[in-house]
C-alpha cells in the first residue's frame, strides 16, 4: 500500500480477532516505528509490552471510570476533559470492548515518556503545555502506521493517562517519566478505511488564523 493511501484510511480497530502477533511482528512493527521525529532527536520513549493478565486486569480497572466519566460527559453534551469547560455530569457505566476483553488483546503497549529529554517550549504558559507530547505521539502514530504494513490495526488511546499515579506502581514507570498512551494492536476484525475529517478549508487560513480560507 502506498504512503498516501495508507495516510488516508489507517482508521482505528478495538476489536480482534483471535490470532496471535508474533514477538518478531510487534518487534518489526517498533524497529520501524523508531525512526519518527522527536524534539532534540532525544527519542524520550518507553514502551513496556503488557503480556501479564493480572497488569492487564489492573489497566483495565483503571480505564474503565475514566471512560464512564468521559461517556457522561458525552451523553450531557459536555467534551470531557477539555480545557476550560468543567463538566458536571455523572459517570456513565458504559461497556468497551477494548476493555472487557483486554486479556484476548494480542498486543497492549504502554507508551512512556522520559520528561527531562523533553523541550517543553510552552511549559511556561498559563494554560496546560501542549508541546511536550510531540516528541512521542509522532512515535505513537507511527507505531500504528507501522502495524498496517504488518497486516494490524489498533488504536492509541490516552485514558490511563487521568491514573497515573496508580498506573505507574503498577507498570513500574520510572521517575520523571509521564505515561501517554496505552497502545492496542492486533489483527482487526473489521479495518476502518472510510475516516471522517474535516476538508482543508475548515481548519487552514492564510497568514493569520482568523484570515481568508486557504484553497488550491
Ligand atoms: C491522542 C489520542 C487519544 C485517543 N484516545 C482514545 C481513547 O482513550 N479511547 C479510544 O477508544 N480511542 C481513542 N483514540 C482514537 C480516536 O477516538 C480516533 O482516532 C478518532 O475517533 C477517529 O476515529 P478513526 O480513526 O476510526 O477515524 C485516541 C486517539 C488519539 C490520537
Amino acid at each position: 500500500m502506498d504512503l498516501q493511501t495508507t495516510l488516508r484510511s489507517t482508521g482505528s480497530a478495538r476489536t480482534f480477532r483471535p490470532d496471535p502477533v508474533p514477538d518478531a511482528t510487534l518487534a518489526a512493527v517498533l524497529d520501524d516505528a523508531r525512526f519518527a521525529p522527536s524534539g532534540g532527536n532525544k527519542q524520550p520513549w518507553r514502551v513496556a509490552v503488557v503480556k501479564s493478565a493480572e497488569i492487564r486486569r489492573t489497566m483495565a480497572d483503571l480505564m474503565q471510570p475514566v471512560w464512564d466519566e468521559y461517556m457522561g460527559a458525552q451523553a450531557a453534551g459536555h467534551r470531557a476533559f477539555a480545557f476550560g469547560r468543567s463538566v458536571d455530569a455523572p459517570p456513565l457505566p458504559t461497556p468497551n470492548p477494548l476493555l472487557d476483553h483486554i486479556l484476548d488483546v494480542p498486543v497492549v503497549l504502554a507508551v512512556a515518556a522520559d520528561l527531562r529529554d523533553i523541550a517543553i517550549m510552552d511549559g511556561n504558559a498559563d494554560r496546560p503545555p501542549m508541546v511536550g507530547g510531540a516528541s512521542v505521539y509522532p512515535f505513537c502514530w507511527s507505531i500504528l502506521l507501522a502495524a498496517r504494513a504488518h497486516g494490524l490495526g489498533g488504536v492509541i488511546t490516552t485514558f490511563l493517562s487521568r491514573r497515573e499515579a496508580q498506573a505507574a506502581s503498577v507498570l513500574g514507570l520510572p521517575e520523571h517519566h509521564a505515561l501517554v498512551a496505552t497502545i492496542f494492536l492486533g489483527v482487526p476484525e473489521h479495518q476502518n478505511t472510510r475516516l471522517k475529517r474535516r476538508p482543508v478549508e475548515a481548519f487552514t487560513t492564510v497568514d493569520r488564523f482568523d484570515g481568508t480560507p486557504f484553497s488550491a
